[in-house]
């Protein structure tokens, strides 16, 4: 199922490390990242089975022994970005003896063969669909099992994240004629409830307070009895988990229940990213997208009148084959009439042995020109909306030290020498819990169909925000990539907050 290649070619620089065999107290891995949050998630994992076997991560390559390229094949460019690191692990692993490279992910098991003969110094490809063997397969790589001396030595496999990822189904059963994510990941795979509530509760248990919940097409949970909504239900269930999100739902699976489940369950942050990909009824069919153009703006009128808080978020391709001036300027006017809180517009890359790459491809020039103007047109709604935040207050979870996130997906930054100077108003979870309504009542967009117990009037206690805290921010100013608020009912600036890396379009992890 997994394809395991212990490197053994003796051309290959490990050929000549071979003799000495590094002990696992030595080593430390270092972790590089391409693609969606489906694979910052297969990365978190990974990185715990290698913590679990004695093995430290480091945020410094030339301090590590194993490097782990975990790639993207969705687009072209994800992947030539992602080859191009690994042509230059050649020279980092010859510097030092028993160093090893491994390549995961999407790439890696559309292009196994490929890998193996361009970088010959590969020591592990390990395919997306054999992620969840990681474990097994890592401990062949190691050469030998983790003694017990080992484990003393092990750091506890802890992911101090504030807001956590958790997978809750593999694969898509979806057949959109331009995703090569169906051949490479496979057919959907579900977690049980049991399986997901088990890592929420350890994601928990080690600091998460967000869990976001992930699968390509992740609102079209079945599992037993149990749908997605269900899930949602049982992940709201458990102790300490304050907000939750998901993330890609796809718009057939957002059914009445799950949007009465985002409506009333006031962990479910009113957030929605639901990519549309085109505003064409004839490009929505070619993609075999399976709804159209008036379904999807009835869903989301539907979400919006339940969730009114909610920010709605979409993924566009431009330039899809055959895409006319008329489709294109469809696409435009979908955005203009649903006025998306921001997009992420990519340029349509034929994926090799999709449907869609045995048509025609338009120019390249038409394709960069669409893009351009259709990432204005984004650009300049979203930032509308920034500016229809100034005055209103937002809950911020502090997800690291100066970095937090608004309910509805906005990240903001608070200036550090501000928190160490002068203590700040914060709420802890429970605290914040039972406070969150009245702040969003008293903001302008803060209506919720949500309703909560009374809230308790409790002081904030007095202290540095750090991360896990909830800290409720008025937002005092809105600029083109900045949102810049104080902390209601205390005194910190906040500091503008640069997204220009994650405008639509240009989000590294996007591309
Ligand atoms: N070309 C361009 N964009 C693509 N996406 C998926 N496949 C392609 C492709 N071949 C985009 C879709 C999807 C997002 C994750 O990537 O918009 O929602
Ligand atoms: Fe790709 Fe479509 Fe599946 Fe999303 S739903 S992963 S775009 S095939």
């Amino acid at each position: 199922m997994y394809q395991l290649r212990l490197a053994a070619r003796s051309a290959s620089p490990i050929g000549r490390s071979r003799n000495r065999r590094p002990d696992i107290k030595d080593m430390k891995f270092y972790v590089r990242t391409y693609g969606c949050q489906m694979n910052v998630a297969d990365s978190n994992e990974m990185g715990r089975h290698l913590k679990a076997k004695g093995l430290v991560e480091t945020q410094d390559p030339e301090d590590a022994s194993i490097y782990l390229v975990n790639t993207c094949t969705v687009r072209q460019h994800a992947e030539d970005r992602a080859f191009s690191e690994i042509g230059r692990l050649g020279r980092w692993k010859a510097k030092r003896p028993g160093r090893k490279v491994v390549v995961s992910g999407c790439a890696a098991e559309r292009t196994k063969e490929y890998l193996e003969d361009r970088f010959p110094f590969i020591d592990l490809v390990v395919g997306a669909k054999s992620i969840e063997n990681f474990n097994e397969i890592a401990g062949r790589l190691l050469d030998r099992r983790a003694t017990d001396e080992d484990l003393d030595y092990a750091v506890p496999a802890v992911n101090e994240k504030v807001a956590a990822f958790v997978t809750s189904m593999r694969g898509c059963n979806y057949s959109c004629t331009y995703c090569i994510v169906p051949y490479v990941r496979g057919r959907e795979i579900y977690h049980s409830i049991d399986q997901i509530l088990a890592e929420v509760r350890d994601r928990v248990s080690e600091g998460a307070r967000e869990i976001t919940l992930l699968g390509q097409t992740v609102n079209s949970y079945r599992h037993g009895q149990h749908r997605f909504g269900d899930l949602l239900r049982a992940v709201a269930g458990i102790d300490g988990v304050e907000r939750i999100r998901f993330i890609s739902p796809h718009p057939y699976y957002m059914t009445d229940r799950v949007i009465e489940t985002m409506a009333t369950v006031p962990q479910v942050c009113e957030s929605l990213h639901l990519p549309v990909q085109s505003g064409s009824n004839t490009m929505l069919k070619s993609m075999m997208r399976n709804y159209t153009r008036e379904h999807y703006i009835a869903l989301a009128g539907k979400m919006r009148q339940a969730v009114p808080d909610m920010t709605l978020s979409t993924d566009i391709i431009v330039g899809f084959p055959g895409e006319t001036e008329e489709d294109f300027r469809q696409t435009l006017s979908l955005v203009e009439e649903l006025q998306f809180d921001w997009g992420f517009v990519f340029k349509y890359s034929a994926r090799e042995g999709t449907p869609a790459a045995e048509l025609e491809c338009l120019p390249q020039e038409l394709i960069e020109e669409r893009h351009q103007r259709c990432l204005e047109l984004v650009d300049r709604i979203a930032l509308k909306k920034r500016l229809d935040l100034v005055g209103t207050i937002q809950d911020v979870l502090i997800e690291e030290l100066g970095v937090g996130r608004t309910r509805t997906n906005y990240k903001v930054h608070v200036r550090r020498e501000a928190q160490a100077r002068q203590g700040a108003a914060s709420i802890n979870g429970a605290q914040a819990r039972a406070e969150r309504e009245p702040a969003r009542s008293a903001s302008p967009i803060g209506r919720s169909l949500k309703r909560r117990a009374q809230p308790q009037e409790k002081a904030a206690a007095s202290s540095n925000i750090i991360h896990g805290d909830q800290v409720r921010v008025r937002i005092t100013n809105a600029q083109r990539a900045t949102l810049e608020g104080e902390v209601y009912n205390g005194n910190l600036a906040f500091e503008n907050f640069r997204e220009e890396d994650c405008r639509a379009g240009t989000c590294p992890d996007r591309q």
